[in-house]
């Protein structure tokens, strides 16, 4: 089977940098833009914003990829669960019950996600050659946590009893949405995506015994249909504080590169994890947050020395949040950007 190209396959031998995260609330202007949407989902749905916010975090810093601006739970949205983002709560749902699945099966989701499609073209397009764009979706699990819980919650325990409960139904809802990840992950691809990122955000929720079926067993799913497709754009995974289960996820999962949050030690990843696989992270997102932190130079540097003879890419470990400060934004860059 053809083979992906590395991740980032520039010519530079530098370190590629970019931020999970980076087009959101820390960025002034974005509220500028955030405005002339009604609400969330329609911000989503607006070709013209979502290529603006896609480019405005590139506009600020010297990056080498841009993450084109829409969200995991456009997928929901799309399988008609009723997704509203509500201030100060964050997303609402109808939840699931388990007879709905059959339901949901057929989604056009080309149509319902084509401003997504027309954006990806249209920032393709506007983006300088060398800067990557890239697409991505919810993984199965995490979406499913959002469609049955319907809301985040600190521990999942309607998710994780419907798990127990009922493993051929939340099986089967798992694999409907392979379906319409992989479908969607295909329709940007198609559009000019480079690199494609799957986000399993609460993998950490995931019992242990059930993580292969939940987690591993979907992504390498969504994967291989992928390259059935005919698309071979390389695919990032974030198993978000997976933990032990990194190891398995990293030789089982058919990801090109493994996204690493900041509670894993770079060390142990670099003797654990598949060696085939590229590594990226995962600088803790609230170092960026107080102005002139001693520990903030120390650390990025001790990051880029321990992946300094791996495949690597320079990225926060979890979402930018939106108290993180421009300038320290600014520093890590020019830290990487020097680094020999
Ligand atoms: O810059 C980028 O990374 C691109 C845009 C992006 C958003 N969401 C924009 C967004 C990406 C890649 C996502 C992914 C996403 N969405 C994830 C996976 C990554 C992760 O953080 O683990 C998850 C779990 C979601 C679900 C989601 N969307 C939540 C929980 C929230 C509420 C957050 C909050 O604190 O209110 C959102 C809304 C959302 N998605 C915002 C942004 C910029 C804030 C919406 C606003 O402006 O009001």
């Amino acid at each position: 089977m053809h083979k992906p190209k590395s991740v980032f396959s520039n010519n530079n031998s530098q370190t590629p940098i970019w931020f999970l995260r980076q087009a959101g609330r820390h960025i002034p202007e974005y509220f500028e833009l955030r405005n002339k949407a009604d609400n969330f989902i329609d911000f989503c749905l607006n070709t013209e914003l979502i290529v603006k916010s896609t480019k405005l975090p590139l506009k600020y810093y010297d990056l080498d990829a841009a993450i084109i601006f829409s969200d995991i739970l456009m997928i929901p949205w799309a399988m008609n669960r009723n997704v509203h983002f509500i201030k100060g709560f964050g997303p609402s749902l109808e939840p699931m019950i388990p007879s709905e699945t059959k339901i949901i099966k057929n989604i056009d989701l080309y149509n319902k996600l084509r401003p997504l499609q027309i954006s990806i073209s249209t920032v393709k397009k506007e983006l300088p050659k060398e800067k990557k764009l890239i697409g991505f979706a919810g993984a199965p699990w995490t979406l499913a946590c959002y469609m049955i819980e319907g809301h985040g919650s600190k521990d999942f325990i309607i998710t994780r009893k419907a798990l127990w409960n009922s493993n051929k139904w939340f099986m089967e809802l798992l694999d409907v949405l392979c379906i319409n990840i992989a479908n969607k992950l295909e329709m940007q691809a198609k559009a000019g995506a480079d690199i494609l990122m799957l986000f399993d955000s609460w993998s950490h929720m995931i019992p242990n015994n059930f993580f292969q079926e939940c987690c591993i067993k979907p992504t390498a799913n969504i994967i291989n249909m992928l390259r059935q497709k005919g698309v071979f754009q390389p695919v990032i995974g974030l198993p978000f504080k997976a933990g032990s289960s990194l190891v398995n996820y990293s030789y089982e999962s058919n990801v090109d590169c493994i996204a690493l949050d900041w509670t894993v030690d770079l060390v142990w990843a670099k003797k654990n994890i598949n060696s085939s696989v590229t590594i990226q992270g995962n600088l803790d997102p609230v170092s960026l947050i107080p102005r002139n932190s001693i520990f903030l130079e120390k650390n990025v540097l001790s990051i880029l020395d321990i992946m300094a003879d791996n495949k690597f890419i320079f990225n926060v470990g979890h979402g930018l949040t939106p108290d993180c400060k421009i300038e320290n934004v600014r520093k890590v860059i020019d830290i990487v950007r020097n680094f020999k």
